[in-house]
């Protein structure tokens, strides 16, 4: 599709979401805006279903199956088969399960390879699932990404990366490394955090084994959204390490014993937030009548067209950019390292260009395709171009450090 196809499919798309006026969103990478989808479909539920329906809701309104019907949502945009998605708790939540679910399906190994710089969450999900084990059950390795890519995987049970870094935006190849791992008898889990919704995953197609997620940044579900988990259906014999009532075979039966039901709804534990849940369904229904493919092809404009902005600009041409400049290597957002990258992110965001920071001196431009535009690039390459150029960062205003960066 040409420049314009992709762009005009999109804008009818950016029109639904509720983009506060002369601001530009540039943290979709960290949490998604509304959508007018969202705001409707979430207050019906409040009004119109908990308000009229109260306890009958869970039947009448189908509540009780939202994590599969949302997971299916999810399944179509992963490229993963129906039944193979959860939609539920959170992603580290859903990680502890995804890893003890490995360990067993490839006992007798013990061994979890993850990249050390990987999201810290994930990390210490696999050290907590260690301690827990202990040492004869299982045990973590926290290499660096090039050493992964040559391992032998020969007694490695998992291998637990992430498809695009956080930091950098590096898009990870997932069909190479998720083969590679395979060829030595691992099993391979992805986390899909800044993938879902803006790279193509392809989970069904690539073989992954496991994958776990979040809905709150690229696919707009609303502050602390809800987590995903994708368990390949040929592994969903797995047992569920956190069982609990929402994954036994017979809930409302109250057996004393636990039986977990047949397929990918064994993993679920709890209740979920119907609210919550009803917020991500309206999301993801925005993404109904997309494809991947086109916004992928979108978002890789609009992140050229940043880089070609910043380089047009005297003040940005020599700053690192920390982001591959190949595509297949590329995510959805573009990092730039700046020293002084934490009163600079303010002071953009005091113009209205929301951006995000990470320590210990990157600044994060996520693009968004169902919803940002080269006006908001071209905006933003300027307001930096500015910022650096008359120094007003170096304000103490902009030096107060907030709780969330
Ligand atoms: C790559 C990655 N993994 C894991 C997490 C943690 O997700 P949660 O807090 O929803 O468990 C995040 C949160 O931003 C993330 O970016």
């Amino acid at each position: 599709m040409s420049r314009i196809d992709t762009a005009a499919v999109l804008a009818a798309t950016r029109a639904g979401f509720e983009l506060p006026a002369g601001k530009v969103y540039l943290d979709g990478n960290s949490l998604g805006p509304l959508h007018r989808e969202v705001r409707e479909q979430t207050l019906s539920v409040l009004r119109d279903e908990w308000g009229e329906d109260l306890i009958a809701g869970w039947n009448k309104h189908d509540w009780i199956n939202l994590p599969l019907t949302v997971g299916d949502q999810l399944a179509r945009l992963l490229g993963a088969n129906t039944g193979e998605v959860l939609c539920c708790d959170n992603l580290s939540i859903n990680l502890f399960k995804a890893l003890a679910a490995a360990l067993q399906l490839n006992a007798p190994r013990t061994r979890i390879v993850t990249e050390a710089t990987h999201f810290p969450t994930d990390n210490y999900i696999a050290d907590g699932l260690a301690q827990l084990l202990g040492p004869t059950a299982c045990y973590v390795d926290a290499l660096p990404l090039a050493e992964i890519e040559q391992l032998d995987f020969s007694d490695v049970a998992v291998l637990s990366l992430a498809h695009v870094d956080f930091r950098t935006g590096h898009c990870r190849d997932l069909p190479a490394l998720t083969h590679r791992a395979q060829a030595d008898g691992a099993l391979v889990l992805w986390d899909l955090a800044h993938s879902a919704g803006v790279v193509d995953t392809a989970l069904n197609r690539n073989q992954v084994d496991l994958a776990v997620g979040c809905t709150y940044k690229f696919l707009n579900g609303g502050p602390g959204a809800p987590g995903f988990l994708y368990v390949a259906q040929r592994h969903q014999h797995a047992d569920n390490v956190i069982p609990g009532w929402m994954g036994h075979a017979d809930r409302f039966a109250f057996e004393p014993t636990y039986r977990p039901v047949e397929g990918i709804g064994r993993f679920l534990t709890g209740t979920q937030s119907v609210i919550a849940m009803a917020a991500a369904r309206a999301a993801l229904s925005v993404f109904d009548t997309l494809d991947i493919a086109t916004l992928r092809q979108h978002s890789l404009q609009l992140s050229d067209a940043l880089v070609a902005a910043l380089q047009g600009h005297a003040a940005t041409a020599g700053v690192e950019c920390l982001t591959p400049m190949a595509h297949e290597e590329r995510g959805s957002q573009i990092s730039l390292r700046l020293p002084q990258g934490y009163p600079i992110s303010q002071a953009l965001i005091e113009r209205g260009v929301i951006v995000d920071f990470r320590e210990p001196d990157i600044v994060r431009f996520g693009i968004a395709p169902l919803y940002n535009h080269l006006d908001d690039i071209e905006q933003g390459a300027e307001a930096l171009a500015d910022i650096l150029t008359t120094r007003c960062y170096e304000e103490p205003r902009f030096n107060q450090r907030h709780t969330v960066t």
